[in-house]
C-alpha cells in the first residue's frame, strides 16, 4: 500500500478510492465543513457521477461519509439522472417545508440532475435534495426539477442568501453561450430568471461552474466588492482553467468593472490560478463569523489529462482551502488567495536569513520529505533563480523566478509519460523585482504563492522518488535570497 498510495495527499481532501472531479456543495454547519464532490462509486475513471461526502473541523483532517447523493434511473425506465455539480446551503428554521416540520436547519443540496439514455445527454435541470440531519442522509424533492429550460446545456448551480433582500440568488451556467444566468426565490423551490452575464474574458472554452460572493478589499477600510468565478478550461489544449470578475451585483445581475485586471494576455480575462491542475473552485456557503474572508477550494486536476493521472486506488484530489480577499493595485483589484493550514502540524527545519547565488546551487539538506511548506524571497537581479526539487539522476522539478515570471518546469519531474500535455513548464505574470514564493507540497500536489497569493500556480509532479533534498539556485546575475523558511508539514 506504501507504494502504491506514495502520491496520496495528507492534508488535502481525496476519495478513498475512485475517481473524483469537482468539489461540490461546499457549506459550514454546526462545527462542520462539508465538502460534497463529483464521484464515481464504480470506478476511477469519469462516469455513474454521484455526490461522495466528507466533512472536516478545521479544513484539513477530512472524515470520510457514505456517499450522499447516488445517480438514480428515472420512472421511464430507459434514462437516469446523474448528480452534477451544485452547491448546498443551510436553510435556518427550514423555511422552505423541504424538511420535517421542527427541523432547526435544513441541508439543501441545488444540483444539476443529468439524464441521459444509452450515452445520450437527454437534458440538464435543476434539482433539490435535503437532509435533516446535517449531511448523513439525504432525500430527492418530489417536486423536481425547480428549474429547467429544456436543454441539454444548463448546469451547476451556485446558491447563496442575498441578505438586503432575504432571498436566495443562483448563478447557473450556459456553457455554449458563455454566460452565467442569475435567478432569484424566496424558497428555493420557485425560480425567477432575474439577469445574465457575458459573453465577456476568456470566451474560447465553454463556461461551467459559477460561483458568486462578496469579498473584502483589504486595503480599502470596510470595502467590499462582488466576484464571480467561471471555470472555462474544459477538455481543452492550452487550459487556462478559471477566470474571475470583480464587480457588483444587485441582487439581480453581474456586472463587472471597467478596471478589471488583465494579467498576461487580456484575451484571458483575469486568470485565477496560472497551474494547470486547478479548476471548478467554488466558495463555501454559510462560513463561520471566525472567518471573515471567503473561503474557496478546487479540483486539483483538469480535464485533458485529468483520466490518466498514476494515482491508486484513488484518481482526483481538492486543492487547500483557500481565503480570498481583493486588493487594490496600480492595476486594479487583484484577487489575493492564501492557504488555509489549520490543524497541519509543522516543524521549521531550515531557516536562512539570507543568501547569494551567483551561478550555483546550495542543497538545503534538513529540507527533505514530501510534505513541506517553503518559502522564501529572492531578486533574481538579471537572471534566473529558484529552487530545484526531487533532484534524482535526470529527474528534477524547477521552480525559476524570472524578471516579471514564475514558472514551474515540470518536463522532467519523474512520470510524464501518461498523457502528452503534462510534461510542461507553466509561468505565472509578477511585478519586476524582488518576487516572495511559498511553496505548500503535499505528495504530488505543489500550490505555489506568489507575492503574498496574489498570482497562484497549482499543480501535480510524480517523481520516482520523491523528498529529496531541496536546494536553491542562482543564475544569470547575484541572486539574493531573503527569509528562506522551510517547515516539514504533517
Ligand atoms: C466541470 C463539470 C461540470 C459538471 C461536472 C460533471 O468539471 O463539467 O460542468 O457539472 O463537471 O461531472
Amino acid at each position: 500500500a506504501q507504494t502504491a498510495e506514495k502520491y496520496r495527499p495528507s492534508f488535502h481532501f481525496a476519495p478513498e478510492k475512485n475517481w473524483t472531479n469537482d468539489p461540490n456543495g461546499l457549506v459550514y454547519l454546526d462545527g462542520e465543513y462539508h465538502i460534497f464532490y463529483q464521484y464515481n462509486p464504480l470506478g476511477d475513471t469519469w462516469g455513474h457521477m454521484s455526490w461522495g461526502h466528507a466533512v472536516s473541523k478545521d479544513l484539513t483532517h477530512w472524515e470520510h461519509l457514505p456517499l450522499a447523493l447516488p445517480e438514480f434511473p428515472n420512472p421511464d425506465g430507459k434514462s437516469e439522472t446523474m448528480i452534477f455539480s451544485g452547491s448546498a446551503v443551510v436553510d435556518a428554521g427550514n423555511k422552505s417545508g423541504l424538511c420535517p416540520s421542527g427541523t432547526k436547519d435544513c441541508l439543501v443540496a441545488i444540483y444539476t440532475g443529468h439524464i441521459h439514455a444509452k450515452g445520450e445527454e437527454l437534458l440538464q435541470q435543476q434539482n433539490l435534495a435535503f437532509s435533516a440531519d446535517k449531511g448523513r442522509t439525504w432525500q430527492q424533492y418530489s417536486g423536481n426539477p425547480v428549474l429547467t429550460l429544456n436543454t441539454p446545456t444548463f448546469r451547476d448551480p451556485n446558491v447563496s442568501w442575498y441578505e438586503p433582500e432575504k432571498k436566495w440568488v443562483m448563478a447557473v451556467a450556459k456553457p455554449d453561450k458563455h454566460q452565467i444566468y442569475f435567478y432569484e426565490s424566496p424558497d428555493l423551490k420557485k425560480w425567477n430568471k432575474t439577469g445574465e452575464f457575458g459573453p465577456q474574458g476568456d470566451i474560447t472554452k465553454i463556461w461551467e461552474c459559477p460561483a458568486l460572493f462578496k469579498a473584502p478589499v483589504t486595503n480599502e477600510k470596510g470595502k467590499e466588492k462582488w466576484v464571480l468565478l467561471v471555470s472555462s478550461g474544459h477538455r481543452t489544449p492550452g487550459y487556462v482553467g478559471m477566470q474571475y470578475f470583480v464587480g457588483e451585483f444587485d441582487g439581480k445581475t453581474f456586472r463587472a468593472d471597467k478596471d478589471n485586471p488583465n494579467p498576461g494576455s487580456p484575451a484571458f480575462g483575469n486568470v485565477l490560478d496560472w497551474g494547470k491542475d486547478f479548476y471548478a473552485a467554488i466558495e463555501f456557503n454559510h462560513r463561520p463569523k471566525s472567518r471573515p474572508k471567503p473561503l474557496i477550494l478546487g479540483w486539483a486536476l483538469n480535464w485533458e489529462y485529468a483520466g490518466k493521472v498514476p494515482t491508486s486506488p484513488f484518481r482526483g484530489s481538492m486543492t487547500l482551502a483557500r481565503e480570498v480577499s481583493l486588493k487594490r493595485t496600480p492595476g486594479g483589484l487583484v484577487l489575493v488567495q492564501e492557504p488555509v493550514l489549520t490543524g497541519v502540524r509543522q516543524e521549521t527545519v531550515e531557516k536562512l536569513a539570507s543568501v547569494s547565488l551567483k551561478d550555483e546551487t546550495k542543497a538545503l539538506p534538513k529540507a527533505t520529505g514530501d510534505r513541506l511548506d517553503i518559502s522564501f524571497t529572492v531578486d533574481p537581479a538579471g537572471g534566473e533563480a529558484g529552487l530545484v526539487l526531487d533532484k534524482n539522476g535526470e529527474q528534477e522539478t524547477i521552480l525559476r523566478v524570472k524578471s516579471g515570471s514564475v514558472e514551474l518546469d515540470r518536463r522532467h519531474s519523474g512520470n510524464v509519460s501518461f498523457h502528452k500535455a503534462f510534461p510542461s513548464a507553466d509561468a505565472a505574470p509578477v511585478g519586476k523585482g524582488p518576487v516572495s514564493v511559498r511553496v505548500v507540497r503535499d505528495a504530488s500536489l505543489l500550490e505555489i504563492y506568489l507575492n503574498g497569493g496574489e498570482a497562484v500556480l497549482t499543480e501535480h509532479i510524480f517523481p520516482e522518488k520523491p523528498g529529496e533534498p531541496v536546494s536553491l539556485f542562482g543564475k544569470g546575475g547575484k541572486a539574493v535570497f531573503k527569509n528562506v523558511v522551510v517547515k516539514q508539514l504533517r
